[in-house]
């Protein structure tokens, strides 16, 4: 007996029949509309890079514990992308002479991480990302803002299903030192900790507070600051509060669009000041359904020219996740709308030249590969989800005609060749 190998993808992968692709491409496709409607442009790149990229700049997490790495044949270290913005930065970087900032771009990749598979986390997911380089400016945060509930809207998302929470890392840090008593070596440390805080039981972050040094007391403190919503920007000193973005947009007309909450910090090293996390606000799906934030100097890798970015990604499961908790997901397309049926094998070249003539008018169109019986044929394009058929028997199609049925309501009419097209979408409805 050959030994078989296993049909099932690597652990953490996905295969995507075509009934989950359709789904895939149609969520995607909503979201490309938005952001071309924004102004955003797309762009790709390889899905190999050097590792350096993420080790440099992406946080110890990537570069230590998710980073699927590989060695080419000229001893060349390259890493499958984890993400998408140190490559993005990169081309920015690579091609700022030509560029007009600032500019926006968006892509799709599929990044790996080395992650443990568990609700909303895979190996392999697929990203949008949306990103403006080159401003400084605070309306760009609006417009980070905008674009999400534009993007969710378009999703069929309303505003009570999900919320986007923010804050600015400056903010945190100034809150850290001046109340909790933080140090700057201590920084980092908590950081990760307050990143952890809502995914983690109480005693585990503890223990990880006692790690950094700690004392009790200001845990204690800790949980308050962060607890303390709007409430904490009171007692921050004012020049911190001046030189922050996301302050400016909390005291402005799209106040509304984003609520401002300490905890949010980001996993990833290279944000600078404002970062942003969208949640659903169904308890099911109680990990981020993405982020992102603004980094100033990511570009500064590659180049001495000071190019600041901001963005968030947006990855497919989650998105997925939060569209079937809300009975938002779209339906699997059929196979195809029509199918043009020959009573026998001598009407096969009439019942394609059919087919093309309804392909030409945008109908989704097949004929049958190896032709069985007219009954079994039928039920075929049912199973296929066609809603109407053509059949092309000899006697109708010497008279210049063909029949066309609907599988919906089995509504039948016999018609020239050339109202074949109208009258399939006159049966579809
Ligand atoms: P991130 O938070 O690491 O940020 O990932 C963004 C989103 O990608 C997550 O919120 C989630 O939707 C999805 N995602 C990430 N890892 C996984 C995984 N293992 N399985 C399933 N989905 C996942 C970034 O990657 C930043 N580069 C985003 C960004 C763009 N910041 C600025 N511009």
């Amino acid at each position: 007996m050959p030994e078989y190998l296993p049909t099932t993808p690597y652990r953490g992968t996905r295969d995507f029949l075509p009934p989950e692709m359709s789904v895939r491409m149609q969520v995607f496709g909503h979201l490309y509309d938005v952001l071309e409607r924004y102004g955003y442009q797309r762009y790709d790149g390889p899905i190999l890079e050097s590792a350096e990229i993420y080790e440099r700049k992406s946080g110890q997490e990537i570069a230590d514990q998710q980073l699927y790495t590989l060695v080419d044949r000229s001893g060349r270290r390259l890493a499958l992308r984890p993400e998408m913005t140190p490559s993005v930065a990169r081309m920015i970087a690579g091609n700022a002479g030509s560029l007009q900032f600032p500019v926006r771009w968006y892509s799709h990749p599929n990044c790996h991480r080395y992650e443990k598979p568990q609700r909303g986390r895979v190996r392999e997911h697929w990203q949008i990302n949306a990103d403006i380089f080159g401003s400084d400016s605070p309306n760009c945060e609006i417009e980070m803002f905008e674009l999400i509930h534009d993007l969710m809207r378009g999703l069929g998302a309303s505003r009570d299903m999900f919320v986007v929470r923010a804050n600015d890392r400056n903010l945190l840090s100034s809150a850290l030192t001046v109340l909790v008593g933080v140090t700057a070596e201590q920084l980092p440390g908590v950081f990760a900790l307050v990143d952890r805080w809502e995914k983690y039981p109480q005693d585990a972050l503890a223990a990880q507070a006692e790690e950094i040094g700690l004392a009790d007391k200001q845990f204690e403190k800790l949980g308050e600051v962060l607890g303390a919503g709007t409430a904490l920007l009171d007692e921050l000193p004012t020049e911190i509060k001046a030189n922050s973005n996301l302050v400016q947009v909390l005291s402005g007309d799209a106040a509304s669009l984003v609520r401002f909450d300490p905890m949010i910090v980001r996993g990833l090293a290279y944000y600078t000041s404002t970062v942003f996390e969208v949640y659903d606000t169904s308890p099911e799906n109680n990990r981020a359904l993405f982020g992102g934030g603004r980094y100033s100097d990511l570009a500064g890798m590659f180049t001495p020219q000071q190019i600041p970015g901001i963005g968030f990604g947006m990855g497919d499961v989650t998105l997925i996740d939060f569209l079937n908790t809300h009975g938002l997901a779209p339906q699997p397309r059929s196979e195809v709308d029509v199918v043009v049926i020959p009573v026998t094998g001598e009407q096969a070249a009439a019942a394609r030249s059919v087919a093309r003539e309804l392909r030409g008018t945008g109908l989704r169109t097949s004929t049958p590969i190896e032709l069985r019986k007219l009954g079994k044929e039928l039920t075929r394009a049912d199973k296929a989800g066609a809603r109407a058929v053509v059949i092309v028997g000899q006697e109708d199609w010497d008279a210049g005609n063909v029949t066309v049925r609907s599988l919906a309501t089995r509504e039948q009419r016999t018609v020239p060749f050339a109202d074949a097209p109208g009258t399939v979408r006159e049966l579809l409805g």
